[in-house]
């Protein structure tokens, strides 16, 4: 056993550094599927560490929430990859199917002991803060800080980046739409966080390339 720890250079103890690479391995599997994906999950990631800071979480806290935020859409992996890349509009079956991805990403990562941390965080990512989300229907505070946190960052980050079906939206743009949903699909809070980021131009350090100067 030690011989084959040694061979595969097994650490004593893993460190968050290890998580990270982990994760972030998983998330780019996921990801080099799914052209559309590039680096989402790095920059959803970042996102939410940057709001869990500006909230005032404690930084175990925070780190639970980037790790989380990293996964958040890797039960995507079971979905097939002719609805995964689908362009234009998907069908309702295909939809119900898509949205399963919270579930199964739950699953997936329920099975490893190091991210039973953030279940809360990859299953309720699609719940809205008005309770008519998925897969649970939980409301307001009911939703794990982490999932509510990463649904803001996940929905902006998709809105400023290219789809198949229609070009990004720019970042102003995005940020009414942010508002649009405040309160309903959104915390109202977690919304004024990423605003005040947005505001005083605080998202350079997230790699957005061209996105930010529009
Ligand atoms: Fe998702
Ligand atoms: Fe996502």
């Amino acid at each position: 056993m030690l011989g084959l720890e040694r061979m595969f250079n097994v650490p004593n103890r893993i460190t968050l550094d290890d998580l990270h690479d982990m994760v972030d391995a998983l998330s780019s599997a996921l990801e080099a599927k799914n052209a559309h994906m590039c680096g989402h999950s790095q920059r959803v990631a970042e996102l939410s560490l940057l709001m869990a800071q500006r909230i005032g979480l404690s930084p175990i806290e925070q780190e639970r929430i980037h790790i989380g935020a990293h996964l958040h859409d890797i039960g995507k992996i079971g979905i097939p990859d002719v609805i995964l890349n689908k362009p234009g509009k998907l069908t309702d079956s295909e939809f119900a199917i898509i949205r399963q991805h919270p579930e199964i990403g739950g699953q997936i990562v329920s099975k490893v002991k190091v991210f039973h941390s953030v279940v809360d965080i990859v299953r309720h990512h699609h719940e809205r803060f008005d309770g008519k989300g998925y897969p649970d229907k939980l409301c307001g505070t009911e939703i794990a800080l982490g999932a509510r946190i990463v649904s803001v960052a996940d929905a902006f980050d998709a809105m400023i980046s290219m789809r198949s079906y229609r070009p990004p939206l720019n970042v102003s743009e995005a940020m009414v739409e942010m508002e649009r949903f405040r309160g309903s699909q959104f915390d109202p809070a977690i919304v004024d966080v990423l605003r005040r980021l947005v505001n005083n131009n605080e998202l350079e350090c997230i790699n957005y390339g061209e996105l930010l100067t529009g």
